[in-house]
């Protein structure tokens, strides 16, 4: 029988734990951690994230700001706006929600922020530092899967992992970070993408599988050992007349066929998807502590 790995449980008790630090943080005399965030556009998908954020901000205790840009907005004006933030000593983190208009150059954006306040982790200073096993901001979405690795007791150390997909996001830095020389890692990991042939081969022999390719249910009951451990970081809108706003989510994997192979499985929602706000909060965190960049 497999068990599931409950991100919606372990999120909320580590928001728990983060505003029971940011309490103590006021009580000796510190300041509230302070997360900016730029929203260019309306973005469904965007909005619904940022509002994600802004209210487990309050939750926990930190200051957030919200600014918000018309998707006609000029790249010289969103950079002058992340400078001005750069600059507000106040702000601890900033994140510019993405994906950005196409007259704008996302990279350039990215590169902006100064890397002591990038809580999202996508400066390549953040990547690099991250890279070679220096302290920095990791990105959210990998950073909080190892969270729930090591929250439910799953070893890492010695075992073989297939990370699929390699965005910069998530599949790239999930594949330095589960084999990094580390307390956690230490793993041989083999990073498949679209042009990975027989990639039932590698899946059918991991220990821990993570599906991040951004394919509706791509995982299958037969690309999968009995007794792994499999991580689902998709979720792809699909249209359902069995839900009352019309849609639900679907995961990179094919839950019924492959959770009975499992030893420990993610639900899609509730699985990776809490766990990603989580990790942006501990940043802000870390990064109002100054304690990064020394
Ligand atoms: N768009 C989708 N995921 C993310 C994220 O983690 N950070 C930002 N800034 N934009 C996103």
């Amino acid at each position: 029988m497999y068990q599931l790995i409950d991100g919606k449980t372990t999120s909320a008790k580590i928001k728990e734990e983060i505003a029971e630090e940011v309490k103590q943080l006021i009580e000796a005399g510190g300041k509230k951690p302070h997360l900016a965030a730029v929203l260019v556009g309306h973005d469904g998908a965007s909005e619904t994230y940022v509002a994600s954020k802004e209210r487990a901000c309050k939750f926990v205790g930190f200051n957030s700001t919200l600014v918000r840009l018309e998707d006609t907005v000029s790249e010289e004006e969103l950079l002058q706006r992340v400078n001005e933030l750069n600059k507000n000593e106040d702000v601890d983190g900033i994140i510019v929600q993405l994906p950005l208009p196409s007259h704008i150059n996302e990279q350039k954006i990215i590169e902006a922020i100064l890397p002591q306040k990038d809580v999202d982790g996508f400066h390549p200073v953040n990547v690099g530092r991250m890279v070679i096993g220096l302290p920095a901001f990791v990105s959210a979405t990998p950073a909080g899967i190892i969270e729930l690795l090591k929250r439910y007791n799953i070893e890492s150390s010695g075992k073989s992992c297939a990370v699929i997909g390699r965005s910069n996001i998530v599949g790239k830095p999930m594949s330095i970070l589960l084999s990094q020389k580390a307390d956690f890692g230490n793993a041989t990991v083999t990073l498949c993408h679209s042009r990975t042939p027989d990639l039932k081969e590698i899946t059918e022999k991991a220990d821990i599988i993570v599906a991040a390719l951004g394919k509706a249910e791509f995982l299958t009951g037969d690309m999968v050992k009995q007794g792994a451990v499999v991580i689902d970081v998709g979720i792809t809108r699909v249209k359902s007349d069995k839900t009352k706003s019309g849609w639900k989510l679907l995961g990179d994997v094919k839950f019924d066929e492959v959770a009975p192979k499992c030893s420990y499985i993610t639900p899609v929602p509730g699985g990776v998807g809490p766990m990603t706000i989580v990790s942006l909060l501990k940043n802000t965190l870390l990064a109002s502590r100054k304690e990064i960049f020394q």
